[in-house]
């Protein structure tokens, strides 16, 4: 049987797949509604991040939860999505980006499943599975859409909108787009040892690059895009490879916690 692909839907992504409801039980809470089913004849599940009616703020939802889940059922890869503003004034509404690196800016979210003993420090040189970040570059290509080759994300810990400022710090710190969701999901994937990727659509330009932001922007900029980002999601999923030889993320625990004795003679 082969393991099921998870999609993590972001605001105003619905579920591509139709099938069994089902909410999971964690020792962090229950997961939102999660949809089980089959994207292009591959078992594959649909988890809503903020929830079925959306109404889990970006600063409320349950990330351990939600990936804890998805690990319960056999979960190795997973496809994110989110609603990101650009900071790099060469991107425009609409564009597709595959971030390659993050900037974790948020405040007050529960970020790590490894809390005590064993002290557990992952490696993430490479935050983003680099096998899926090739695979979703392909099929936004074959979607007929390009995608910067590079591109590191922001994520501020919301629910408002950042400030002009904030946009221009974020700017000289290397940042191309900003979010409220990247982190710290992606970081808790690969504390399962999960492969994760994400694909961001450009929802606005980031504060102080356009008059105002609004949610309702955001909205139906998600709607608009969801056609394309669809086909982009199928198409990544249908030549996703099984397995998962060459990226760091199924062996991210091998080498992230102190050997035992180093434990002891250091007491
Ligand atoms: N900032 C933060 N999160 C976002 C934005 C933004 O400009 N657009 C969509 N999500």
């Amino acid at each position: 049987m082969k393991r099921p692909i998870a999609i993590i839907g972001g605001s105003g992504v619905k579920s591509i797949l139709k099938g069994e409801q089902k909410v999971l039980g964690t020792p962090y809470g229950p997961t939102p509604n999660l949809t089980i089913g089959e994207v292009e004849g591959r078992p594959a599940i649909f988890l809503p991040r903020h929830g079925e009616a959306h109404s889990d703020p970006p600063h409320k939802v349950n990330y351990r939860a939600n990936i804890w889940g998805l690990k319960s059922l056999g979960v190795e890869r997973i496809i994110a999505t989110n609603a990101v503003g650009a900071i790099d004034q060469s991107l425009t509404p609409g564009e597709i980006v595959i971030p390659s690196d993050i900037v974790d800016v948020t405040k007050s979210r529960a970020g790590t499943f490894y809390e005590g003993s064993p002290v557990t420090h992952v490696d993430v040189s490479q935050p983003y599975c680099p096998r899926e970040r090739e695979v979703l570059a392909q099929s936004t290509a074959s979607a007929g859409r390009r995608s910067p080759k590079d591109a590191v994300m922001a994520c501020t810990e919301g629910p408002r909108y950042e400030t002009p400022a904030e946009i221009k710090m974020l700017r000289t710190m290397g940042c191309h787009i900003v979010g409220m969701t990247g982190a710290p999901e992606v970081f808790l994937a690969r504390e399962l040892e999960i492969c994760y990727a994400s694909i961001s659509f450009v929802s606005n330009m980031a504060a102080g690059l356009q008059r105002t932001l609004s949610a309702r922007e955001v909205e139906e900029k998600g709607r608009e895009t969801s056609q394309v980002l669809n086909k982009i999601l199928a198409g990544a999923i249908a030549s996703m490879p099984e397995s998962r030889k060459d990226c760091p993320c199924g062996t991210a625990l091998s080498q992230a916690q102190l050997k035992k004795e180093v434990v002891e003679v250091a007491q």
